[in-house]
């Protein structure tokens, strides 16, 4: 069997295309674009490839962004305030920290960070208040990566309900609301962890499997129950040549693509697995995308609460 590829990257182009009209009517009506703060501290190169991305997608569908590069060694009283800045104006209706912050800002930081940004802005979904509408099943701004996921599973026709859902994580920003989200869409959902006993039999069970570990190549074959839906998260750069023909294959056109490179990405699950999954998300061009889609969904929906209408 050869896994259905779930083509996340033509879903996202298909969620911003439908966006960019709606945005345009936001602007027609208010008299100005639905407004993006992004705020990148440091020099984490990762985030630097997100925050980029983020801003570009934003200008597409028709946002003001309005982007704060902060030097590494910014204070955190620094950003709180910038962030209360952010809070108080009329122009920015969605506030994003990209995390991870720099380390010496200490323990904690990201959390008062978090915590700091206004509930209707957080078109990241990670506050207290926004997590705690999730528990709830209540309306508010949903975690987006998470979120496009089940936005991508709807529009491939997979239905999670009666299925049993394996999520191999349990961040704040994937695992956990990955979880509320397939519970509530009527899934039996097992979270497992670094500690989960037998954790490839545990996965193996799974109609629905989610890998969110940050770990390369980690969910093997053995992982994988015949015909299951696998989604990957990671997102891992692999620079060695050797370790991209141990994970994709002597004749893999990665090679080349290393070599002109310096490196290619691979998830955390094995490519093995396209052999045994039913269906099956790209990395690149499966969760990616999807997160910077619903992002810009996330902002219209906070500018239209915001302006009175919507949710
Ligand atoms: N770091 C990794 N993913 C994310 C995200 O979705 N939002 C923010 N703010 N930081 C991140």
């Amino acid at each position: 069997m050869t896994a259905r590829i779930l083509d996340g990257a033509r879903v996202a182009r298909e969620i911003r295309a439908e966006l960019t009209p709606q945005v345009a009517a936001f602007a027609a009506r208010g008299g100005r674009p639905p407004g993006l703060g992004i705020v990148l501290i440091g020099e984490d190169p990762a985030s630097q490839i997100y925050v980029r991305s983020k801003a570009r997608a934003g200008g597409e569908v028709g946002f003001w962004i309005d982007l704060h590069v902060l030097p590494a060694s910014t204070s955190l009283a620094d950003v709180l305030a910038l962030v209360t800045t952010l809070n108080r104006s009329d122009r920015h209706d969605g506030i994003l920290v990209q995390s991870p912050l720099p380390q010496a800002m200490g323990e904690g930081a990201t959390r008062q960070v978090f915590d700091t940004i206004d509930p209707a802005k957080d078109v990241d979904g990670f506050s207290a208040e926004s997590v705690g509408r999730l528990v709830q099943n209540r309306p508010g701004l949903r975690s987006c990566t998470p979120a496009g996921i089940m936005e991508l599973l709807d529009r491939c026709g997979i239905d999670p309900a009666g299925r049993h859902a394996v999520i191999i994580g349990r961040s704040d920003i994937v695992g956990k609301p990955m979880a509320l989200m397939l519970l509530h869409r009527h899934a039996t959902v097992t979270i497992c962890h670094s500690r989960t006993p037998d954790l490839a039999d545990t996965c193996a069970r799974a109609d629905l499997l989610v890998a969110a570990i940050g770990r390369a190549g980690f969910v093997t074959r053995g992982f994988v129950k015949p015909g299951a839906t696998v989604v990957d998260v990671g997102m891992n750069r692999l620079s060695d040549e050797t370790e991209v023909r141990r994970f994709f294959g002597d004749g893999s056109p990665r090679i080349d693509e290393r070599a002109r490179k310096g490196s290619v990405l691979i998830g955390d699950v094995h490519p093995e697995v396209a052999e045994v999954a039913g269906a099956l998300t790209p990395v690149p061009g499966g969760v990616g995308p999807l997160t910077v889609a619903m992002l810009m969904k996330n902002t219209l929906a906070a500018a239209e609460a915001r302006a009175g209408r919507g949710t």
